[in-house]
C-alpha cells in the first residue's frame, strides 16, 4: 500500500489528460479515468491509439501536457525527485520491449526489484524460485537473459515487475509473444498478483486474453476511449461522439 493513500479515493484518478508529442502528434485527448484499488483492468486498442502513453505517464515517464494524475494519493503534477522513486519502487512495469538486462542472469533480472529495496537474500531466493515456477523457466535461472527467445524474455519480464509484490503492475503487451498456453499461465499470475493485493492494468491486442473477462475493458481509438465494457460503474469521460 502506497503510504499517503487513503482507501476513500480511486487509485488512479486522470482527470482531462492530454499529451502531445513533439512536433504536434496527439497521444492522448482529454481522457478521464478512475481505476480502484484492487481493479484487473485491460486497455485495448489498435496500434497507436495510445495505450502505452497512458501507462507511461501513470509510472511518471511522462509527463501530460494538460490535465491531472493521481496516483496512490499523490499528485504527479506536484511530486517531488525523492517521491517519484518511492512511487516507483511500487509499480512493476512490463515494457513492450521487456527491458530486460541481457548480460544479467533471469534469476537476477528477477530478483533486481527486491535488492532495490534491500529484501533479505532468503525471501529473494525464495519469491525468485516461486516466480520462476509460475512462468515456467526454472531450467533457465542461471541463463544470461539475452541468451533467450523473446517469449522467454517477455515471461522474464514478467515476473521482475511482480516480484516485489508491488501495489500496481502495469503490463504493457505482457502476452505478445507468448502461445495460448504460456498466455493463460501468465493471466493466471496476474490474477494471484491481484488477489495478493496489486492493481493491475493490462495493455493488449490479445483478444484471448479478455474475451471471457469479468474485468473492465476501456478500448482507446486515436487517443479517445471509444468503448467500455464494465463490471461496475466507473467515472470515464473523453469518450468519441
Ligand atoms: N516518444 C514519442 N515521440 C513521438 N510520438 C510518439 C512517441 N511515443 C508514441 N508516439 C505516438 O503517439 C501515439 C500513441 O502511441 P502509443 O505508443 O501510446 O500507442 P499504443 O496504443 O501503445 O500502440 P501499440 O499498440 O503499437 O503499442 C502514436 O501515434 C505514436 O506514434
Ligand atoms: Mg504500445
Amino acid at each position: 500500500m502506497l503510504k499517503s493513500f487513503s482507501e476513500d479515493r480511486p487509485f488512479i484518478d486522470i482527470t482531462k489528460v492530454t499529451k502531445v508529442y513533439p512536433p504536434d502528434i496527439i497521444a492522448l485527448q482529454n481522457v478521464s479515468l478512475s481505476v480502484d484499488l484492487g481493479e484487473i483492468l485491460f486497455l485495448t486498442g489498435m496500434s497507436g491509439a495510445g495505450k502505452t502513453t497512458l501507462l507511461k505517464l501513470i509510472c511518471c515517464m511522462e509527463t501530460p501536457n494538460k490535465g491531472l494524475i493521481d496516483v496512490g494519493g499523490y499528485d504527479l503534477s506536484k511530486i517531488s525527485a525523492s517521491q517519484i522513486q518511492s512511487l516507483r519502487q511500487q509499480i512493476g512495469v512490463v515494457y513492450q520491449d521487456f527491458k530486460i538486462l541481457p548480460r544479467q542472469t533471469v534469476f537476477q533480472n528477477i530478483a533486481m526489484p527486491m535488492e532495490v529495496c534491500f529484501t533479505n537474500v532468503k525471501d529473494i531466493r525464495k519469491r525468485v524460485d516461486q516466480l520462476l515456477e509460475s512462468i515456467k523457466l526454472t531450467h533457465k535461472r542461471d541463463t544470461v537473459a539475452g541468451k533467450l527467445s523473446r517469449g522467454e524474455q517477455q515471461r522474464v519480464a514478467i515476473a521482475r515487475a511482480a516480484s516485489n509484490s508491488p501495489a500496481l503492475i502495469l503490463a504493457d503487451e505482457p502476452t505478445g509473444n507468448l502461445d495460448a498456453e504460456i498466455s493463460e499461465e501468465i493471466m493466471k499470475l496476474f490474477t494471484e498478483l491481484n488477489a495478493a493485493g496489486s492493481t493491475v492494468i493490462i495493455a493488449t491486442h490479445d483478444e484471448s486474453i479478455y474475451r471471457n473477462t469479468e474485468h473492465r475493458r476501456i478500448e482507446l481509438e486515436h487517443g479517445l476511449f471509444s468503448r467500455q465494457t464494465q463490471k461496475k460503474q466507473l467515472s470515464l469521460t473523453g469518450l468519441m461522439s
